[in-house]
């Protein structure tokens, strides 16, 4: 498998004074090679998978990785639904807007913000339970994608494959139904695990000096890292046949933006002013109506 970032960076759209759009993969020295980093500078999402089950004892040992990542306050605010029944993961990903490894994948887990625990110990006590405003509902979906990411570096790790699912939000109601979600509970994110059919890409990220500033917030250089990033991934092909519609920004607009300029940039404003940011307008309203609060 080839990692885009180590190849030649020098193309027709480069500019003057810009960054090297690879940051985040740097060519490790001998010395600097350890497995944790190697797996983690390898990262990249699956979404085809060959039909084949995972071994209990792989999950077992994923479901502990999950376990063992840092949690706020201890409260261990998540929950895990293993999902591994055909019918079932057939529903889901119909839920899922049918992203097809999402029912071809040997093993969905489902990571649930979860405080139904922390409210029954207050009641049990004889507590008022106070934890009813956003920061918890931040506190549980953190530590839900915490653990997610522990469970796919071990699932990668075993030379399994993974994709994050956070589409398990599309219909939060839908999947709450499906999975037996009590109130003070709800999907946060997915994670498809299975065996890889092909290969997959590492995927280009944003140029360093746009992620990360030192001391101080910077973006001084926004729109040429931008530009720097969407030469990048054009010529990665990715979008090649993967173009967002036209939305509700310009309704009735012919698309006159060419292959050639359609990549990172066009592609995010398309997505964020899109349908499926619309429909997942009413979350709020889902997640008032499982208790965790927004006040
Ligand atoms: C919280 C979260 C939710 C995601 N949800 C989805 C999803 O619903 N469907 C999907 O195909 N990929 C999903 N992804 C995967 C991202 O699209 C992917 O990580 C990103 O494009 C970068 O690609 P890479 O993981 O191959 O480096 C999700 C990733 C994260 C972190």
């Amino acid at each position: 498998m080839k990692a885009h970032g180590r190849e030649s960076t020098t193309h027709p759209d480069s500019m003057a004074n810009a960054p090297r759009p690879d940051g985040p993969i740097p060519d490790l020295e001998a010395h600097e090679k350890n497995p944790a980093l190697e797996l983690i500078l390898a990262h990249r999402s699956v979404r085809a998978y060959r039909d084949q089950p995972l071994p209990e004892r792989a999950l077992d040992l994923i479901l502990a990785a999950a376990q063992r990542a840092p949690t706020s306050s201890n409260l261990q605010s998540y929950s895990i639904v293993v999902v591994d029944d055909c019918t079932l993961l057939k529903a889901i990903c119909r839920l899922c807007g049918t992203q097809s490894f999402v029912s071809e994948c040997s093993v969905l887990l489902v990571f649930c913000s979860d405080i139904s625990r922390h409210v029954h110990v207050c009641e049990q006590r004889g507590y008022v339970y106070r934890g009813d405003q956003v920061n918890t509902l931040l506190v549980a979906h953190g530590d839900a994608n915490l653990a997610c990411q522990n469970a796919s570096l071990a699932a990668q790790s075993m030379g399994l494959g993974t994709c994050m699912l956070g589409n398990v939000r599309n219909d939060p109601q839908g999947v709450s139904e499906l999975l037996g979600l009590p109130r003070y509970v709800y999907a946060s994110v997915g994670l498809t695990i299975g065996y890889p059919a092909g290969d997959f890409s590492v995927k280009p990220r944003l140029p360093r000096r746009l992620i990360v500033s030192r001391n101080r917030y910077e973006d001084d250089h926004r729109d040429a890292d931008i530009a720097a990033y969407d030469a990048e991934l054009r010529r990665t092909g990715i979008y090649d046949g993967r173009r967002e519609p036209l939305n509700d920004v310009a309704p009735g607009t012919p698309d006159l933006v060419v292959d050639e300029a359609y990549s990172w940039s066009e592609h995010c404003a398309r997505r964020l002013g899109g349908e499926s940011e619309i429909r997942r307008r009413d979350l709020g309203q889902f997640l008032d109506s499982k208790g965790f609060s927004r006040r």
